[in-house]
């Protein structure tokens, strides 16, 4: 992080920040951590108009039983016009008469709900716990997600704010949402994880406003963690009546070269008022600030004026293109730079400014080739990619834009350049980062469609939802230069069948009325020679390539010859499975095995070997994976399952609580895998890394494989300084192994060579017992807005400073100042304490404290960690 911009940042955020906190919030944020910024589907407040964070001061109350008979049967025809901007065919006609609820307490403004629990969004009402909730599966993580849960607020609006259309955008809510306002259902919109706007004006009067939204978790509705509540931001948007409608503007840069670019621009305008008006439309695009995302310096292409008539009701469109002279590309990291553009549109009356209006974008042209895999801005670049699913570990589902930037960041530096949002959308403050941070996305919506993976999931409403989920979802997302392609679906039941292709085309042909960007989806049973692989433009395979579990058969080679012109990846790869600094041992002489008992495997402490060599029974290990790549070089890359650890899906020990998939635990602590991606996904990077650690007072004069993953391509291994032998790596081999040493106390030492020439080295020492804590913060310097975290990493060392590897000390955390203990984490799957815990054991000697600076915080923060027998320690965070 670069000191001077933030310096500079700061004294401009100082100046703003009274002015624009309650309009801006998000932007108020981005100054110490760069970003989160403004959504560029919307634009930023200025007279003409204002989206204003909703997120502080709800009132809310979960119920385990149904408190007010409403079901999404009794509200369905209510809720379906809300889909109307995103349907075809003939739209849905809100039904006369009095909605369902209006007679419901929770909606009236007089109801008392001072005794509910008083809160700030993002907020997910199941990650506090506590575990092992009735009726939820270890799969959805043992977390009290079901029931009823409802929110409330009172919002007040001026006078002058009813001459304006007022909006309520709700980034995600989990499930089932249906809105009121002053008593009136205003609509809502079930799927969980898609983006939505409701129209409060006609329910909006000046005053106080009462807000009461009802969410509706069943039980069996999920495979893994959904998180429950209102767990993304939440905004109202005044705008006039002529205004861009939302995603209202859609650029794509269908000509891109060095020497120029062609940019197109359409954008779409509302006019919600009541006469029709001769209106202006005018862009100028300009590059985007590299730390705020906010235009900077002159225009570098303006769209020349359009005037356009608008009849009251009515949507029109403006569409034009112009070039940008020498264009600065966006592409991904390393090798390519991700700048960005923002368009700024104006929309006038005579000459008065109605709108403005901000959408980030960038210029890149990425080919999808059947044999050379994807090319961006003409570079071939291989697909480093993984998958995860939504939740942010102890965090939960409610979404904190430094959470996901640290994944982002872990992740880029072990190589990652692409991310699969398996398997729905994300929060758009994702893409946000993808864009900024140069990764690919894979932007994936469905995990089902006609056929139940659940008994609750979404295929009781794929019909009446798939088409406004996807254009809403495209819509949403497809200004983004990070997308390069969409998922319409994972691991679908149909996958295989006649009707299952059948729906697979008509979701396509929704996409490519949308988009341009290929279409794909994650197969693991269908063939190439399938309905499905035929209506797909890229070829997802899901642990098919590299063949599931034992088997090397590898569907690669039926793909490419049966869809000779499609590009494939692994849309899924590996499933490989571990717990960070848990060895247990024999260790399997292959270079893959299925996990189970006397296979890296320990069901009594529910713990999996991170050799890094055991998958499920569908999985393989990285190397094989690897290996399945290097035989078919057509392929273009893959996503692994998975990059972090997850809550939920605890295979292969269901009574868990999280994960076993991730190449980083839970808490953000490197697993040893994490260096073996880093050795061929950063090839030249100078890096060795010895497994397992050294410490094994038990295991005296017994075979202790020592494995090391290098990008070197040479290694000897020296045990208390005597050599156990140099070995190059063969072909179709990813480390180097020594499978027969035998443990004894001392030092293991690895000197790695590339092409004869030494490369890099690492050790590992047998270390003493615990005789301290040590303490350190990704990041001291966080924002007091209520938003940002620092991420503080507590170690049991010995006297000499050395990580003790088997610790399991229970640390407390204790905090003053404004901040607070949000969670704590030490990456064990089978750890159930609750998250919100001050006290937690370490595992495998770490232990992770997540604290949050308070709104309007400045000044130091003291962080301290206490455990029985060891001095404390403690560090000193500044907020502001
Ligand atoms: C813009 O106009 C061109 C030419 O009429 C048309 O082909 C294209 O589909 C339009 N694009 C959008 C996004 O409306
Ligand atoms: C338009 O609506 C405004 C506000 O409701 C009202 O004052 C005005 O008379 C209306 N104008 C027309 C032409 O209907
Ligand atoms: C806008 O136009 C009106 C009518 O032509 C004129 O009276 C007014 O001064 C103009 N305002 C500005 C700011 O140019
Ligand atoms: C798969 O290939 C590996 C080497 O790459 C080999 O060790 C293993 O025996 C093979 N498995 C089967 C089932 O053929
Ligand atoms: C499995 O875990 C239990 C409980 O932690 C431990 O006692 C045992 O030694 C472990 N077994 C193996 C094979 O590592
Ligand atoms: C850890 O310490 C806390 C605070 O003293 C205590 O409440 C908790 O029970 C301890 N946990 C364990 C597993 O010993
Ligand atoms: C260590 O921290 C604990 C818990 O915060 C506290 O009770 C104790 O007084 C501290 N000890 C010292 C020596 O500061």
């Amino acid at each position: 992080m670069a000191n001077t911009s933030l310096i500079r940042y700061r004294a401009y955020a100082l100046l703003i920040v009274s002015l624009l906190l309650s309009v801006l919030p998000q932007y108020a944020t981005a100054r110490a951590v760069r970003e989160p910024r403004e959504d560029a589907s919307n634009a930023l407040a200025s007279a003409t108009r204002e989206r204003i964070d909703l997120n502080p001061d709800w009132r809310f109350s979960r119920f385990t039983t149904n408190p007010d008979s409403l079901s999404y049967n009794t509200l369905k025809n209510w809720i379906l016009p809300s889909a109307n901007n995103f349907i075809s065919g003939t739209k849905h006609e809100r039904p006369s008469g009095t909605p369902p609820g209006n007679d419901v307490q929770y909606v009236k403004a007089d109801f008392d709900d001072s005794a509910w629990e008083a809160l700030n969004l993002p907020h997910d009402w199941a990650v506090k716990g506590p575990f092992n909730a009735p009726g939820i599966s270890g799969g959805m993580g043992r977390l009290p997600s079901n029931g009823v849960g409802w929110y409330r607020k009172k919002v007040t609006l001026a006078k002058e704010d009813l001459e304006k259309t007022i909006y309520l955008d709700i980034d995600g809510a989990m499930s089932y949402s249906a809105v009121w306002l002053n008593g009136n259902l205003v609509g809502g919109w079930p799927y969980g994880y898609n983006s939505f706007r409701l129209d409060l004006t006609p329910y909006a009067k000046e005053g106080a406003n009462q807000l009461a939204i009802r969410l509706d978790n069943a039980v069996d509705s999920s495979r893994w963690y959904p998180g429950a509540g209102i767990y993304r931001n939440v905004w109202l948007v005044k705008v006039n009546p002529v205004h861009v409608r939302q995603y209202g503007t859609y650029v794509t840069t269908p000509k891109v070269s060095a020497q120029s670019a062609t940019v197109n621009l359409a954008v779409e305008v509302d006019n919600t008022g009541n006469a029709s008006q001769q209106i202006n439309v005018a862009t100028e695009i300009h590059l985007a600030d590299a730390a705020t995302g906010r235009p900077t310096g002159q225009a570098v292409a303006t769209f020349p004026a359009k005037s356009i008539s608008i009849a009251k009701g009515a949507t029109q469109s403006v569409n034009d293109s112009v070039a940008i002279n020498n264009p600065q590309l966006w592409g991904p990291a390393p090798t390519q730079k991700p700048n960005l553009y923002v368009a700024v549109t104006t929309i006038s009356i005579g000459n008065i400014t109605v709108d403005t209006y901000e959408t980030r974008f960038g210029v890149r042209s990425v080919t999808y080739d059947a044999n050379k895999g994807l090319l961006v801005n003409g570079e071939p670049v291989y697909v480093q990619g993984t998958c995860n699913h939504h939740d942010l570990g102890s965090l939960g589902a409610a979404f904190n834009t430094r959470a996901a930037e640290r994944q982002l960041q872990i992740l880029g530096e072990m190589g990652t350049n692409a991310l699969r949002t398996s398997h729905n959308p994300p929060a758009p403050e994702f893409l946000e980062l993808a864009d900024r941070l140069g990764f690919m996305v894979y932007d994936e919506i469905f995990d089902v469609w006609n056929t139940q993976k659940t008994k609750n999931d979404f295929h009781l409403i794929f019909a009446d939802w798939h088409e406004p989920d996807l254009r809403s979802f495209i819509r949403r997302d497809r200004n983004h230069p990070s997308v390069i392609a969409w998922g319409i679906g994972n691991e679908i039941p149909e996958q295989s069948s006649a009707a299952g292709g059948a729906t697979g085309k008509q979701l396509r042909d929704i996409v490519r009325s949308e988009d341009t960007r290929p279409v794909t989806a994650a197969l693991n049973s269908a063939s190439g020679t399938s309905v499905l692989a035929g209506v797909l433009d890229i070829e997802g395979l899901n642990y098919q390539g590299e063949g599931q579990g034992t088997s090397n058969s590898s569907a690669f080679p039926g793909f490419h010859s049966a869809q000779p012109n499609k590009m494939i990846w692994s849309s899924e790869s590996s499933s490989a499975i571990s717990t960070r600094g848990t060895y247990i041992f024999p260790v399997t002489s292959s270079n893959s095995a299925t996990v189970g008992t006397g296979s890296g495997g320990n069901s009594t402490a529910s713990q999996v070997s991170a050799y890094e060599l055991y998958a499920t029974s569908w999985g393989s290990s990285p190397d094989k994976v690897f290996t399945g790549q290097d035989r078919y070089d057509y392929v273009a890359g893959e996503f692994v399952w998975t990059g972090f650890d997850y809550i939920g899906e605890p295979t292969p020990y269901d009574s868990s609580r999280s994960s076993y998939f991730g190449i980083v635990d839970m808490a953000g602590f490197k697993k040893d895998r994490f260096y073996l991606y880093q050795s061929r996904w950063r090839a030249d990077l100078p890096m060795a890394h010895i497994l397992p650690h050294w410490t094994w007072p038990d295991r005296v004069g017994q075979v202790t494989p020592v494995h090391v993953f290098s990008s070197g391509d040479e290694a000897e291994l020296f045990v208390n300084g005597k050599s156990a032998g140099r070995k190059k790596k063969a072909e179709y081999t990813y480390r180097f192994r020594w499978d027969d040493v035998k443990y004894e106390a001392g030092e293991l030492h690895v000197v790695t060579y590339k092409a004869g020439k030494e490369w890099a080295t690492d050790t590992k020492k047998t270390v003493g017992a615990a005789a301290n804590l040590k303490i350190t913060a990704d990041r001291t310097d966080i924002a007091g807005d209520g938003y940002d975290l620092s991420f503080i990493t507590v170690a049991v060392v010995d006297a000499n400073g050395d990580v003790v590897p088997q610790a399991g000390n229970n640390v407390t955390f204790s905090i003053t100042g404004p901040g607070k203990i949000v969670s704590t984490d030490n990456g064990n799957p089978a750890d159930f304490t609750v998250f919100p815990s001050p006290s937690r054991k370490a595992f495998s000697g770490l232990v992770l404290s997540i604290v949050r600076a308070d709104a309007g915080a400045s000044g130091d923060i003291v962080v301290s960690a206490a455990s029985p027998g060891l001095p404390n320690a403690s560090i000193t965070l500044h907020a502001g």
